[in-house]
């Protein structure tokens, strides 16, 4: 019998509707190999929700998305955009699906792949090999904290985190140190911020049953030179959302490029929304060459994480794997004999592995 599978599609604004089209290619190709019935149903959100709609997300989007299996999300916002208020702008489609959804647990992997080290602007021995999971809290903390206000001269957001946020957080992290090489690290600001004591108090207290896992906490300032320094002295890191937000980038540069990293975000069930770290990159949109290898990595992560199929992520992610180690790159990680492919291309040959 064939597994059915319905997935929704947000392309997005910016670079977001040319990964989704390699996206596209990608579940045609697994389905055909994997005996699988992908049915893809696409709608719209960010910047061109707000122009067709009024909203950065309709009401009808987020029940289509509460009734699908999965998520796969391009990107959000650009320049046209930026004039609006906060509270009118694309990303509060992406902040309102993550939310509603309760998708709290955010994975992102650094994982520097030999054929694109030389793409960072890191020596390659600082970097190559590195595998290191962020785990971000993704539903609370200042992003959504009440009370939060901007007037004419003062403005203030509110970092808050509950004890029963924190435990659901640490736990994913701990359970993903366990599958992993058992260390974590806790980033926070304790030496400064309440919350970040709590976050310290409640993530000691549940490594009490993870008593394999080595934990250690560190401070955020010191967590971004620290992932400079010597990155591969990490094997998880587990942060609140705004800290995991900016430690993610930097995880992205220490794999060479931006334009290779995944992210899942989970709810409790495992169903997740999964889109690339890297944004809208209005810059280069429409110009046939962003990186999808993001993308599909995330997809990779959606047949892992969602339908528990790791067969079919592996595949996907030698698939990859294969088109670096015969030389193909897209321009943002080319290096001196790449053979340098448009986003199509990439998108076809990776397809055509799989
Ligand atoms: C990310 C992005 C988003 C975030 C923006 C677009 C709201 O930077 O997914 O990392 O800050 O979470
Ligand atoms: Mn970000």
């Amino acid at each position: 019998m064939t597994k059915k599978i319905n997935i929704l599609l947000l392309p997005g604004d910016g670079v977001g509707p040319e990964v989704c089209k390699e996206a596209n290619k990608l579940f045609l190709a697994v389905s055909r190999r994997f005996n699988l019935d992908i049915s893809v149903d696409e709608d719209l959100i960010g910047g061109v929700s707000i122009d067709k709609n009024n909203s950065p997300i309709t009401d009808k989007v987020i029940s289509k998305a509460n009734a699908t299996d999965a998520i796969l999300l391009g990107g959000v916002g650009g320049p046209k955009w930026d004039n609006l208020p906060s509270k009118d702008k694309p990303e509060k489609g992406l902040l309102r699906i993550r939310s509603e959804l309760n998708f709290f647990a955010n994975l992102r992997p650094s994982i520097c792949f030999t054929e694109t080290s030389g793409a960072s602007t890191l020596k390659s021995e600082i970097i190559d090999g590195l595998d290191l999971l962020i785990v971000r809290e993704l539903t609370g903390g200042i992003y959504f904290g009440e009370p939060r206000e901007k007037s004419k001269d003062v403005a203030f957001n509110t970092m808050i985190y509950s004890r029963e946020e924190i435990k659901k957080i640490s736990e994913v992290a701990f359970e993903s140190a366990m599958k992993r090489n058992k260390k974590l690290c806790s980033v926070d600001k304790a030496n400064v911020l309440e919350v970040s004591e709590l976050w310290r108090e409640v993530v000691l207290e549940t490594s009490k049953n993870y008593p394999e896992v080595e934990l250690e906490h560190m401070l955020v300032d010191n967590a971004a030179m620290q992932l400079v320094k010597n990155p591969k002295q990490f094997d998880v890191i587990v942060s609140s959302n705004l800290f995991g937000d900016i430690l993610s980038d930097i995880g992205s540069m220490l794999t060479g490029s931006i334009g290779m990293l995944p992210s899942a975000s989970l709810d409790k069930n495992s169903k997740g929304l999964y889109e690339p770290v890297h944004g809208t990159a209005p810059d280069i949109a429409g110009k046939g060459v962003v990186n999808p290898i993001a993308t599909i990595l995330s997809v990779a992560m959606m047949f892992k994480y969602t339908f528990e199929l790791n067969e079919i992520s592996d595949e996907i992610e030698s698939a990859v794997k294969q088109a670096l180690a015969n030389g193909y790159a897209t321009q943002d990680i080319a290096q001196k004999n790449s053979k340098i492919l448009s986003t199509e291309e990439m998108g076809s040959l990776i397809a055509d592995y799989v």
